[in-house]
């Protein structure tokens, strides 16, 4: 498969990384900067089932597209990489602001970022995934032979079961959470394992897990 990555950062590196390496994947990372010295050296790292082009190339290409931008990015991206239709786009972003808290979700109860970026990826199947752990989790997403969970909520059900494999080749136990709607309440769940890994002193290297009777 050819993944295009939107966003070679903390997220999009990590997952180029571990696709490529893990499940032999082809990476098009679509950067701002294809010859950016930080992108150069994360290609090298990871070999040669990974390039760098730009967003509107990757995603011309890709039978998937991951959106891995920060959030006030968001828009920008997609509508930089030209016409989506019938594309397929996992979006693993959260809507994070900075508030009077602290670190926050800017939007959650009447709208997400899953279905904004629907709204911008005009003719594209959006899935919300990849928001719910940190990123050194999806490098490595099982903890002493348990696999720590990971959501997918979209409305393509016909698409759905690929992008289920695709997040389940990474490591993680996947669950399909339901229509794109529920990215409300995946978005949400984000902001819990933010909040306890930041402020409540669990740090980053614990994830949620599902038991089940
Ligand atoms: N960090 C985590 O553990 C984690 C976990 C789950 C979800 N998330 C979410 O994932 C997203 C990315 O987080 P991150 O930590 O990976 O951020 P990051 O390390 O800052 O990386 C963001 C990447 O997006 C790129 N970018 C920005 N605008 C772009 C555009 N218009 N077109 C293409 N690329 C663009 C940046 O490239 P430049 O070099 O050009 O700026 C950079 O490579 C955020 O929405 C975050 O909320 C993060």
């Amino acid at each position: 498969m050819k993944i295009a990555i939107i966003g070679a950062g903390n997220v999009g590196g990590t997952l180029g990384a571990a696709w490529a390496q893990k499940a032999g994947h082809e990476i098009l990372f679509g950067v701002r900067n294809p010859t950016a010295e930080k992108t150069v050296a994360l290609l090298s790292k990871i070999g040669g089932k990974a390039r760098a082009v730009t967003p509107a190339e990757a995603a011309a290409s890709g039978d998937f597209i991951v959106l891995t931008t920060p959030w006030p990015q968001a828009e920008a991206a997609i509508r930089s990489l030209g016409n989506v239709n019938g594309k397929i786009i996992l979006d693993a972003t959260n809507p994070l602001a900075m508030g009077p808290d602290g670190l926050s979700l800017e939007i959650g109860h009447s709208i997400s970022a899953g279905e904004k970026v629907q709204n911008w990826a005009a003719g594209a199947s959006v899935f919300k995934t990849l928001n719910t752990t940190g990123f050194g989790n999806m490098a490595d997403p099982v903890f002493d032979g348990v696999k720590s969970v990971m959501f997918v909520a979209g409305d393509d059900a016909a698409n759905k079961p690929k992008v289920i494999e695709l997040v389940s080749s990474l490591g993680f136990d996947v669950i399909d959470a339901g229509p794109l709607r529920n990215a409300r309440l995946l978005e949400a769940h984000a902001m819990l394992w933010i909040e306890l890994s930041l402020k409540r002193g669990l740090g980053p290297d614990w994830a949620f897990a599902r038991l089940k009777r």
